[in-house]
């Protein structure tokens, strides 16, 4: 194999970060460079500009051109000896600079050629892209994909402002949520975990040490004290406490909004009149006690609400005193609800019943502000159709953020999550996603996500995201960190190792 063609300026010649020299036509957004070091696609790059002083940029793609020309070839395939002759450069694009005001600026000249190319440093990278390592506000996800500089993202703005986690099934979604809770717990952030598969009661175990974590700074620990689990079904989830409602602390409205009854204006009246009967007589009255009252009305008006409340009454969710919000949502803890076993619609009316109260808690201060995390949330608010819980996501969506209640919307179907949902998060985290409905509603959800970014969505490795929003200026590879807690959404192998 011959060298490359061009030799390095001498005032580089001892350096490591080294990549090369710009060359041919340049642009003031985007450049070639000669590679003589290693550099790989995504990594961050700095150069100088005459006017503007250090510039960072980013490595779009890297090529190896060569002299063997497709005749040759055949002779290698043949087994006779060729010289190779190859030159590799990469396609750079400009991410800018911060002038005198700290203001992120482009060039508005092109680069010199022959100027060298060196491998960012932390300083320049930080910043440029103004990732600032902020302890106190931030939840540390991750490095930047191929340096050693720390991801922070604002809790403040998280919860002010919402989060997705998006990524097909395997993609690391359960993964990666659990490093954003981790950090909530470490960070005293109140949070509610809405767990349909209950996956996510091991937070409160010690990880094992990951491979390369080391890399990360990252150590196993456990959260026993932060955590408190509640299930509707404590007979499927042994370890949890009873999440039951009190039927008498629910008027009409929230009744038919538990049946998800889609008229609710038929029912109300009738409803209301059974309840002031009942409460005129006991406080402890049951669902069939409500039933038994309306079936004396004998009004056929009343089938479709008998036969909604009879469902609720086989499913056991009341109990005479049932779990206080206040009790479940703890300033400082994380609360897992765990609804394994527990039926779809039933998930849908109790986490639509959870969220409703707890927006409302939160709107008179009775509650903490809080995060509340949403596995599965294409069941729990969907594009298409119409589930109990469809509304309350839409308003805790558009109106969560000026009480202090944000949303973490995790799913493996962007495509099938209310728009009006997806839209109001601001913080992304984007894990391998390849269908491309899903593709397309992230590109139209996502701001500043280019058109190479979005291909790259498909080609990412297991544990890397594309983060933007949460205080990040622009779409960046993160390697998401180890779990110092256990991962809990394990698949479960036909085959052991
Ligand atoms: N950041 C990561 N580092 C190491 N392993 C990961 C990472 N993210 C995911 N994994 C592995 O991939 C598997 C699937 O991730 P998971 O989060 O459960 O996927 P899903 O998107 O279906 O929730 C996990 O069991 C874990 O072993
Ligand atoms: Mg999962």
């Amino acid at each position: 194999m011959a060298s490359t063609a061009h030799s390095r300026p001498s005032a580089s010649r001892v350096d490591d970060d080294f990549v090369g020299v710009i060359y041919g036509d340049v642009g003031s957004t985007a450049f070639r460079c000669s590679v003589v070091g290693s550099v790989e696609r995504h990594e961050f790059v700095q150069v100088r500009h005459d006017t503007c002083g250090t510039v960072l940029g980013r490595v779009e793609e890297v090529e190896r051109k060569t002299d063997l020309s497709l005749e040759r070839a055949q002779h290698v395939g043949d087994g006779e000896p060729v010289e190779v002759e190859e030159k590799v450069s990469a396609q750079v694009s400009v991410v800018g600079y911060r002038d005198d005001r700290g203001l992120l600026q482009f060039p508005r000249t092109p680069f010199r050629a022959g100027e060298p190319v060196k491998r960012a440093d932390v300083h320049t990278i930080r910043k440029v892209l103004g990732l600032e390592e902020d302890k106190k506000h931030g939840a540390y996800i991750g490095l930047l994909a191929g340096h050693d500089v720390p991801v922070y993202l604002d809790i403040n703005t998280m919860v002010q402002k919402h989060v997705s986690i998006i990524a097909k099934t395997g993609g690391g979604k359960s993964y990666a949520a659990g490093v954003l809770i981790e950090e909530l717990m470490k960070h005293h952030v109140t949070t509610v975990i809405l767990d349909p598969h209950g996956e996510y009661a091991s937070l409160s175990e010690r990880g094992k040490v990951a491979h390369g974590a080391e890399r990360f700074r990252v150590e196993p620990r456990s959260y026993p004290d932060a955590i408190q689990v509640y299930s509707p079904d404590t007979k499927v989830n042994s370890g949890a406490k009873p999440l039951k409602f009190t039927l008498s602390n629910l008027d009409a409205r929230d009744i038919l909004s538990l049946t998800g009854s889609a008229k609710v204006r038929t029912h109300l009246t009738a409803l209301r009149k059974a309840l002031d009967l009942l409460r005129q007589a006991t406080k402890a009255y049951t669902i069939r006690d409500i039933v038994r009252v309306l079936e004396r009305e004998e009004d056929p008006q009343n089938a479709t609400l008998i036969d909604d409340l009879e469902y609720l009454s086989e499913v056991e969710i009341f109990a005479q005193e049932g779990t206080r919000i206040d009790e479940l949502v703890v300033k400082g803890k994380t609360t897992i609800i765990n609804l394994k076993g527990v039926p779809p619609d039933i998930q849908e009316l109790v986490v639509n019943r959870l969220a409703t109260a707890m927006f409302e808690l939160r709107k008179v201060g009775k509650i903490p502000p809080l995060m509340v995390v949403v596995e599965e949330a294409h069941n729990f608010c969907p594009q298409v159709g119409q589930v109990a819980s469809s509304k309350i996501f839409r308003t805790l969506a558009s109106e969560g953020r000026k009480f202090g209640l944000g949303l973490v919307i995790i799913t493996q179907r962007a495509a099938k999550v209310d728009k009006n949902v997806l839209s109001q998060c601001n913080t992304q985290v984007i894990l391998k996603v390849t269908n491309p409905n899903d593709l397309k509603a992230i590109v139209a959800s996502v701001e500043g996500l280019t058109t190479a970014m979005a291909e790259e969505i498909q080609r990412l490795p297991i544990g890397v995201a594309i983060v933007t929003g949460g205080g990040v200026q622009m779409p960046l590879l993160v390697e998401i960190r180890p779990r110092e807690t256990k991962h809990g959404g394990e698949s479960v192998k036909v085959i052991e190792d």
